[in-house]
């Protein structure tokens, strides 16, 4: 199985990003329905002394699918083996992966949107009967074998919920949409992490970095360590909120928290005073796919009504017009931002 362990080292993203994953569902803050569902569905599999059925995490980069992979493997008691549908490129490799697991353990395969149909179909056996079905030769003379599988559990996740196809979506017993987190919540992550970290986080620093951290942990995370340096540079033992100020503005981090291709789309939109913009029309401006920006740009701007998809096109709201200071009449730019 060398493959996997290849691709667990591509995962491991970086090291602080693993040591501060949470570990147990207290320290895993936020996103409560799907918790206390998945708690529920948890117990009652192991109660029953079965595999938990086949998971599947929709939503944007960072919010925290992978780790409730590696807290759902924790909770049954399971293995995990991690894979990417990138790194599955025959259905040799996938049959290898699928043969190689033991009873209950938990197959976790990132960016699940990306299989390619034939692949697909030897998962589809494999998931609803724990069989594989392995054809060999070819033509009138071809042959299936079936081999039985041990019963496991697929958790799947993408960030692309709109490309993964019906047959595949339907054949998980869970979907789950993460959703953005509050600042509330994004405040209690920053001060958890920053306990691991050695270092204090007064109150209201952790406020002003959850502010600009795009509704994100995985920002947020990369945030306090960032301004954690700023600190320490200045021999503080705790972050106060002047330094977290001082550091997300060296950084350039926006108020808001946008990054870059938020305020490319927004200027797109704001220049358009208030005509709906196709969204082939912003994909060809950012040059950036489609689906990238449907699936992974898009939603923190319509979460927090800024944008909104109409059936023409996508138009900035009263919100967006009235945060960089103009009207849709006017036909001032966005580089009055700042005056
Ligand atoms: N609910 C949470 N509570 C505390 N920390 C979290 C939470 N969700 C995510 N994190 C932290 O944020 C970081 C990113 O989370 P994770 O890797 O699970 O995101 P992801 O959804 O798998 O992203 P991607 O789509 O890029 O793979 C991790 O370091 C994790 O520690
Ligand atoms: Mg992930």
């Amino acid at each position: 199985m060398e493959r996997i362990v290849e691709i667990e080292k591509m995962k491991i993203e970086s090291e602080y990003e693993n040591s501060l994953r949470p570990k147990t569902w207290n320290d895993y803050i936020g996103q409560d329905k799907v918790k206390k569902n998945l708690q529920v569905f948890i117990e009652a599999s192991k109660r029953r002394n079965e595999s938990l059925d086949h998971v599947l995490f929709f939503g944007p980069p960072g919010l925290g699918k992978t780790t409730l992979a590696y807290l759902i493997a924790s909770e049954m008691g399971a293995n995990i083996k991690m894979t990417a549908a990138p790194m599955i490129e025959k259905s040799g490799d996938l049959a290898a992966i699928l043969t190689n697991l033991t009873e209950g353990d938990v197959l976790f395969i990132d960016e699940i949107h990306r299989l390619s149909p034939a692949i697909e179909e030897v998962l589809y056996p494999a998931m609803e009967d724990f069989r594989l079905d392995i054809i060999i030769g070819s033509g009138p003379a071809a042959q299936t074998i079936k081999i039985d599988l041990p019963r496991f559990t697929l958790i799947g996740a993408t960030t692309r919920a709109g490309m993964i196809s019906a047959p595949l979506r339907d054949r998980f017993g869970m979907h789950f949409r993460l959703q953005f987190y509050s600042n509330d919540e994004l405040a209690r992550i920053i001060k958890k992490a920053s306990l691991k970290l050695n270092i204090a986080c007064k109150d209201d620093a952790a406020d002003e970095m959850s502010k600009r951290c795009r509704g994100t942990p995985r920002i947020a995370l990369r945030l306090l360590k960032r301004v954690r340096d700023f600190a320490q540079i200045h021999n503080e033992h705790s972050i106060s909120q002047e330094r977290a100020k001082y550091g997300l503005d060296e950084l350039g981090v926006d108020e808001q928290g946008f990054d870059e291709m938020d305020l490319k789309f927004l200027n797109i939109l704001l220049n358009a005073k208030g005509r709906p913009i196709g969204l082939n029309t912003i994909a060809a401006a950012l040059s950036e796919d489609e689906g990238t920006i449907e699936d992974v740009v898009e939603p923190y701007l319509i979460a927090t009504g800024y944008i909104e998809r109409t059936a023409r096109g996508r138009v900035a709201t009263p919100k967006c017009y009235e945060l960089f200071k103009l009207s849709p009449l006017n036909l001032g730019l966005f580089a009055q931002k700042d005056s």
